[in-house]
């Protein structure tokens, strides 16, 4: 089969297209044909080498890709919840083989069936980037219906499932994001939006529940600085884990008698099934910028290296726009 392997860490350069075997099932997994895969930030700071959280993790050679949509090609022993010729969506085992290849291997409960909605190729977008976001909001942000919610980076891809996500639970959405992406980020659904390059949110935005920095800005200063918008028992939620709260970021959650929060994605199928429900009755939308076919993958990561992606990018490995 074909897959996309780094057998050196560095540049896009590194990205090799090869012929590998076809991997097996062990017997809580299953075998996907991936369709489409999702491209994330994860996957160049994993073809760079990783960050202080995902170094140790890393073995050579390595199949990048954490985010799939395919039809199941065959099951293990133990597997109960799926059948082959199942359509699905999930993230793939980290760490691990991915999914910037024609098929790879995943324990079952890290994924759960495709939105009948979306195609493929939408579907490859969701997983990763959309756990991420409900693991932070009502995982660690224990957001509940009625509370006050900024999202920070409202426009990317974990940002834009949060939005929409907080709104389908109800709470009350207030978003950032760069002046030309404000209209979108109305479209998904916030209640206030914020240019954060031109008005000063910390000064406009006040009584919050739950912050969630979902932008790939990775300052403490900047953390710090937004601390205070949160109420007493409000909680700061990052997903950029690899930067730890400094000394002037835990000061200011005393003060502000809030908590603050490192998010790692959990990749659970029941949430999975959750999404799943939300974009099948209309709720939550997927928005794909570009799609590129499995070899233009360095590409795909030059783009997303830009920091500028609106919604997601994503890599067509098996073409198919019928919804399964
Ligand atoms: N912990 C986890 O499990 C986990 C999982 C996935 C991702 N992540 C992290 O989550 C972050 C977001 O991931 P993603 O996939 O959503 O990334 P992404 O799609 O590449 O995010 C792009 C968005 O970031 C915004 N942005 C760029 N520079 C910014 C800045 N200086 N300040 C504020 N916003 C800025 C841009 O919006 P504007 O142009 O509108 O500013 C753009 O739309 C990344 O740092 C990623 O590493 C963590």
């Amino acid at each position: 089969m074909k897959a996309i392997r780094i057998h050196a860490f560095g540049g896009p350069e590194v990205l090799q297209l090869e012929d590998i075997a076809r991997p097996v099932p062990a017997a809580d997994e299953i075998l996907i044909q991936v369709y489409a895969s999702g491209v994330n930030p994860a996957d160049w700071t994993i073809r760079e080498g990783g960050n202080d959280v995902l170094r140790s993790f890393l073995t050579l050679p390595l199949t990048l890709g954490w985010d799939a949509a395919g039809v199941v090609a065959a099951v293990g022993a133990d597997v109960t919840a799926f059948r082959v010729g199942d359509a699905v969506y999930g993230e793939p085992n980290f760490p691990g083989d991915g999914s910037y290849a024609e098929y790879c291997t995943s324990k079952a409960s890290r994924f759960a069936l495709k939105p009948r909605r979306l195609s493929f190729a939408e579907a490859a977008g969701v997983p990763l980037a959309g756990l991420t976001a409900w693991t932070a909001l009502f995982h660690d942000g224990q957001l509940q219906a009625g509370q006050r919610v900024l999202i920070q980076g409202a426009s990317g891809g974990v940002g834009g499932f949060a939005v929409q996500f907080a709104k389908a639970k109800g709470a009350y959405v207030i978003a950032t994001a760069s002046a030309a992406n404000l209209d979108y980020v109305r479209e998904l659904g916030a209640d206030e939006v914020f240019d954060y390059r031109s008005q000063p949110v910390e000064q406009l935005v006040h009584g919050v529940d739950v912050v969630l920095e979902a932008s790939p800005l990775r300052d403490n200063a900047a953390r710090a600085r937004i601390i205070p918008v949160l109420k007493p028992g409000g909680i700061f939620v990052t997903v950029n884990l690899d930067v730890p709260f400094d000394e002037a970021v835990q000061a200011a959650l005393v003060r502000q008698q809030a908590t603050g929060a490192l998010s790692n994605n959990q990749a659970r199928g029941e949430w999975l099934e959750e999404i799943a429900a939300l974009i099948d009755a209309g709720r939550v939308q997927v928005f794909i910028s570009r799609t590129f076919p499995l070899a233009q993958v360095a590409e795909a990561h030059r783009e997303s290296q830009t920091h500028r992606v609106r919604g997601k990018l994503v890599l067509e490995i098996c073409p198919n726009d019928e919804p399964a």
